[in-house]
């Protein structure tokens, strides 16, 4: 049985949907002579403006949840002054959710950061993580009535990319070629999320929690105490943090097979999508069977999960065994809260354009959402309200 409530719902982040996100650092990365990233956010996908467009498909669909990110560049330009009119925005937002029955998840940190920030030298600068907190206690005045707040997304994989950053080297995104999380940055965003989630407290009906990257980690034989190292350094430390929180957002995509020497790539004839990752559907059911197991029962939100296609077909065919391999982790007593399907729409993926995740294609020109039958799939199966078998 699925709990009460159960969320039904598909997610975005700011960065990747609303466009012109110029005071970021990323948009800074994009546009920087000679970027490392070969393609750039730009308009994206006019989100910023077309917001209400994007829920009215959610609900359309048959969907009562949706997940987004406030933006902390727009909403504190320049450090110390905050936007009131952006955020009356976001709060606009929370609000059109309230008009059409979604249940707002609100994201307030998603990979991007204002450029004043990471250039006063970011999470490990002299200031620490205080920006981070002041962000939040404003973000704090528009969340009433919002029942689930992500704090930091991703923070293993953010800590990632800033430790790369930080060191100045480029390295493929590809799964088990990736360096381990800089444990300075871990320690700092472990200090942030903390931060938030005081500034949070005496929010009536809010829960908050982040969002765990979770690479599946497997051990071929005999590789299993290496496995486990694996899995701790990149994700089991950060569901440690999250024993102490209200939920904890599984991200799930792929698996990460571990040999005696580390990992080991995908068999050349195995099955890929899009971005390279292996398609590996029941990443989903062992990343709520490991969250849960590891947090200690802490109730669990698929916060992303979904797949990079042109196939829409194949989208639903993932899709399914994912949620059918939920259906099993909750069936054995997981508790799952809700599913929030990665992406709505086909956005920005840090630094390209071609992986396709969405549930409706947007129209690069025009900006017209074309909604998938994979998303009219998906809200069916959320109208009957049962995962499938
Ligand atoms: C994780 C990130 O949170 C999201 O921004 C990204 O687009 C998806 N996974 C797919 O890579």
């Amino acid at each position: 049985m699925l709990a009460e409530g159960f969320l039904w719902g598909a997610a975005t982040a700011a960065h990747q949907v609303e466009g012109n996100n110029t005071g970021s650092d990323v948009w800074a990365l994009e546009n920087a002579p000679g970027s490392i990233l070969p393609e750039r956010s730009g308009d994206a996908c006019d989100s910023y403006h077309r917001w209400r467009e994007d829920m009215d498909v959610v609900r359309e669909l048959g969907l009562n949840a949706y997940r987004f990110s406030v933006e902390w560049a727009r909403i504190e330009p320049e450090q110390g002054r905050f936007s009131l009119a952006e955020l009356a925005h976001y709060r606009r937002m929370i609000e059109g959710c309230a008009e059409r029955g979604l249940t707002p998840v609100v994201t307030l940190h998603h990979f991007t950061c204002p450029r004043w920030f990471s250039a006063g030298g970011g999470w490990t600068g002299p200031d620490g993580i205080d920006p981070f907190r002041r962000y939040v206690r404003q973000v704090r005045t528009i969340l009433d009535g919002v029942p689930w707040v992500c704090t930091i997304n991703e923070p293993n994989m953010l800590a990632m990319i800033t430790g790369m950053r930080r060191g100045g080297e480029r390295k493929e995104n590809v799964a088990g070629a990736m360096p381990p999380p800089d444990q300075e940055v871990a320690e700092a965003l472990t200090a942030a999320h903390r931060a938030a989630r005081e500034e949070l407290s005496g929010l009536t009906g809010t829960r908050s929690g982040w969002t765990v990257a979770n690479q599946n980690f497997q051990a071929v034989e005999g590789a299993e105490a290496l496995a486990q190292e694996w899995a701790y350094t990149r994700e089991d430390q950060f569901l440690d943090i999250a024993k102490d929180d209200d939920f904890v957002g599984v991200q799930a995509y792929t698996r990460v097979v571990i040999g005696p020497d580390g990992p080991v790539a995908p068999a050349p004839d195995a099955r890929r999508t899009i971005t390279g990752w292996e398609f590996y559907p029941e990443a989903l059911e062992g990343a709520v069977r490991h969250t849960s197991e590891r947090t200690g029962g802490v109730p669990v939100l698929v916060t992303e999960n979904g797949i990079a296609t042109a196939d829409d077909g194949e989208r639903i065919a993932y899709t399914r065994e994912a949620l059918a391999g939920l259906g099993r982790a909750v069936a054995d007593g997981a508790d799952v809260r809700g599913y929030l399907h990665w992406s709505l729409l086909d956005n920005y993926e840090w630094g390209s354009w071609a992986p396709t995740f969405g549930l409706a294609a947007v129209d690069r020109g025009t900006f017209a959402r074309t909604v998938k039958p994979s998303a009219r799939w998906y809200g069916d199966l959320a109208r009957s309200g049962r995962l499938p078998e």
